[in-house]
């Protein structure tokens, strides 16, 4: 078909990002043997969990002020970047960020109990913006290419190797560091979208960054789903992201310029999977659910 082929190691479907194309085990043994500083933080986020929200919080708060920097997260996203060694010469705090599960995050960072940020979203949630995030963007295949029903199997279907080995195993293998003790935040979406000043303020606490209410308050505004699209979209560099991210996409053949940007604000809410899912998709993904988490202990917001 016209799909850029996925790259496939470890268990893991993995996007066709450059430097996974080029070399995926050697990227993924830079960043799991990367030079950390003990100032970085680390956000291990599965994918459509809400990455770039919580990244424009922590700049935010680490910086002290409610001021929206797109560049900035993309420029750490460890399995994305051109050039991994670009990250030395970045000033510190360094917000690094990664959708590798917890057995190929920097070694050295975890060892020496680094900060790490981890977001939990619903997976039927994820499932939607997943399918959004395909039909949106040029890199990873054409956009009649998509349905839904693909986009569902390929992410819960036993048969299939998964996006980063599935939503399952990502977050059972976190819960299991969790309860090693390792230094991670863990944090809910649906948590972060209802109470946002209070998950905030846990998070500043986390950092131990000062933080005064009216900052607290202006994070909150600046980081609500409406500023933050409103922001990303008026983006002046919007064209040359976009040109990015299509032109890695060696089998695009139609005009960059017709495609659509691809935002990573969609629509921000909880429980649009009651838009999407059938009775029957529903009925599979509670009893795969039940089957795999038998054991876990975590508490899912699903609506
Ligand atoms: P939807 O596609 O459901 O809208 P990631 O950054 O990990 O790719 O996650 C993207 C998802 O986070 C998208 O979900 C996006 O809309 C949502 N998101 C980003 N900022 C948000 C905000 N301020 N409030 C609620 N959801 C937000």
């Amino acid at each position: 078909g016209k799909a850029l082929k996925e790259v496939v190691f470890d268990g893991m479907s993995l996007p066709p990002f450059k430097p996974l194309r080029e070399g995926v085990e050697a990227r993924l043994n830079a960043i799991k043997h990367l030079e950390t500083r003990p100032t970085d933080i680390l956000l291990a986020i599965y994918p459509k969990s809400g990455t770039h929200w919580v990244w424009e919080i922590v700049w935010m708060l680490l910086n002290g002020r409610a001021e929206y920097i797109k560049e900035g997260k993309e420029s750490l996203f460890l399995e994305a970047m051109d050039d991994i060694g670009t990250i030395k010469s970045m000033d510190s705090p360094r917000v690094l960020n990664t959708n590798l599960p917890f057995r190929w995050l920097p070694q050295k960072h975890v060892e020496s109990n680094g900060k790490i940020i981890h977001v939990i979203r619903n997976p039927k949630d994820i499932c939607v913006s997943l399918y959004y995030h395909f039909i949106g963007s040029g890199l990873f295949m054409h956009s009649d290419g998509v349905q839904f029903a693909d986009c569902f199997e390929g992410l819960f279907s036993k048969e299939r190797k998964p996006p980063y080995g599935g939503w399952f195993s990502y977050e059972k293998d976190f819960e299991e560091a969790v309860s090693n003790n390792y230094n991670i935040h863990v944090l809910y979406f649906e948590n972060l979208k209802r109470n946002p000043m209070v998950e905030i303020k846990r998070l500043a606490e986390y950092l131990q960054v000062p933080q005064s209410t009216k900052l607290l308050h202006e994070i909150t505004d600046s980081c609500s789903f409406n500023k933050l699209k409103r922001a990303d979209d008026t983006l002046k560099e919007k064209n040359k992201y976009k040109k990015i991210v299509v032109g890695a996409n060696p089998k695009f053949e139609g005009d960059v310029d017709k495609v659509q940007y691809n935002s990573f604000f969609r629509k921000g809410e909880i429980g649009d999977w009651k838009n999407h899912f059938t009775v029957r998709q529903n009925e599979r993904f509670d009893e795969l659910y039940r089957k795999q988490m038998v054991d876990s202990k975590l508490t899912i917001y699903f609506e």
